[in-house]
């Protein structure tokens, strides 16, 4: 792996491109520096011109911490600063587990998975940039997610213009990967205003996706991933389970909008309670089951790893975990799976599992009115822009179980690959008997509260 710094770009300038491999990381830093002088940063394969074409190159001990905060406004993952980072848009989140889960992976016990080819930084998703072939899915054409014309294209509809919404608008815009990002709300006001607000961000952030607001999934028009944020939030003294009945009612009537408007499209549930939500929008919509599914366990593993890094040294990064089972009392965050640099987590991971399980309701009671939305909005981002990319990353998400784990026919959180079409498979973690247990467990509660719901039509 090698790292490439603004010097590296400076360097290229005059040949107006930088050859990176698919295991390279660009720093932020880089990347802004690439977009300034226009050097096209490029994904060299073994043997190529550009592979041979000698570009300086150092180890990434010697790279110096960048001057600035945020690095490039590109991608989600850019809010942290690091001279040496895994890649940002195409790492998959655990990669111990996820090699692991390769080894596992469903359908193919017997073969070790090929890693998912990434492009090695953010910059690599940005409008203009080459996508790598090994991520551009054959037969696809132009406006399509993945597809050639250098860049990804299509549409995000992103129902819902609340907070969570705001940000996952935010996050998508920044990559400048979409043609368009529509922002879907009742308040038909509240979605321009907020499209018009981010618009106005687009010189400052470098981004070419047109943002707009809009009063109706109809009204919105066809899109190719759709994110539902809509419904009631939580608020203090509430579980996320208190807000089943009406916000069955609202993303009920969504999805079925949705399937009507977007036929084709991926749908990403993010309204709670996000296990039984999701399965309602998949029925709801009549969709099959790989392009319905629900975040959180991204969103929960980030907090664990967050909150795990708060006590020692080890950036958050650099801690790998799982959040599996529901989002909510039943999350399972199975401990044979989680280390910090390679290492096993201290005596003091009880407690961080315990905060990262309550993390949802503390920002809750901080807040007071309304609920976390950072991380909900920048969880959700993420898991649009690696099925954009075709990127095969796995990351934990709320799916409806196909067997694996021994849990079937309902929604719950277990690693997942993605891809442009949604959910490519569920991958099998090599789990300890009791985590396991628990995770069964919290698929029997989730259907339990499921079957309580009327089947919509
Ligand atoms: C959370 O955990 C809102 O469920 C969301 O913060």
């Amino acid at each position: 792996m090698t790292v490439f710094g603004a010097s590296d770009v400076d360097e290229a300038a005059r040949r107006g491109i930088l050859a990176v491999g698919a295991r390279d990381i660009v720093t932020p830093l880089a990347r802004e520096r690439a977009r300034e002088l226009g050097v096209e940063i490029v994904l060299a394969t073994p043997g190529t011109a550009a592979a041979v074409a000698g570009d300086r190159r150092y180890p990434s001990s010697s790279v110096p911490q960048p001057g600035r905060g945020a690095g490039s406004p590109g991608t989600p993952s850019s809010a942290t600063s690091a001279a040496v980072r895994p890649p940002a848009a195409g790492r998959p989140m655990p990669s111990p587990a996820g090699a692991a889960a390769s080894r596992a992976a469903v359908g193919h016990r017997a073969e070790v998975a090929p890693p998912p080819v990434r492009p090695p930084s953010g910059a690599l998703y940005r409008r203009g940039a080459p996508l790598p072939p090994e991520v551009r899915p054959a037969g696809t054409g132009p406006g399509r997610p993945g597809g050639p014309g250098h860049r990804a294209g299509g549409r995000v509809v992103v129902v819902g213009a609340g907070n969570v919404g705001t940000i996952i608008g935010m996050r998508l815009a920044d990559a400048d990967v979409f043609d368009e990002v529509v922002l879907v709300d009742v308040d038909e006001g509240r979605a321009a205003g907020i499209a018009l607000d981010l618009t106005h961000t687009a010189a400052l952030s470098g981004f070419a996706t047109r943002v707009r607001g809009a009063g109706t999934v109809e009204a919105a028009g066809a899109a190719d991933y759709v994110v539902i944020t809509a419904g009631k939030a939580r608020q203090p003294g509430m579980s996320r389970s208190d807000l089943i009945s009406s916000n069955a009612a609202i993303v009920g009537d969504v999805a079925a909008r949705v399937a009507d408007t977007s036929p084709r499209a991926v749908v990403v549930v993010v309204t709670n309670p996000l296990d039984e939500m999701t399965q309602h929008a998949w029925r709801a919509s009549g969709f099959p089951p790989e392009r319905v599914l629900g975040m959180a366990g991204v969103l929960d593993t980030a907090r664990f790893r967050a909150l795990a890094s708060l006590g020692g040294t080890t950036r958050a990064d650099r801690i790998e975990g799982w959040a599996l089972g529901s989002h909510g009392e039943e999350m399972v965050i199975p401990l044979s799976q989680a280390s910090a640099d390679g290492r096993p987590l201290g005596p003091e991971v009880d407690a961080v599992v315990d905060r990262a399980r309550g993390s949802g309701a503390e920002v809750v009671g901080l807040l007071r009115t309304g609920s976390a939305f950072l991380a909900p909005g920048t969880s959700a981002a993420r898991m649009v822009l690696a099925m954009a990319a075709d990127s095969g990353e796995v990351m934990p998400a709320a799916v409806l179980a196909d067997g694996s784990y021994g849990i079937r026919d309902v929604y719950v959180g277990l690693p997942v690959r993605l891809g442009r079409g949604g959910v490519r498979e569920i991958v099998e973690l090599d789990l300890r008997p009791d985590e396991l247990a628990a995770l069964r467990a919290a698929a029997d509660r989730i259907r339990e509260r499921v079957g309580a719901l009327a089947v919509p039509g």
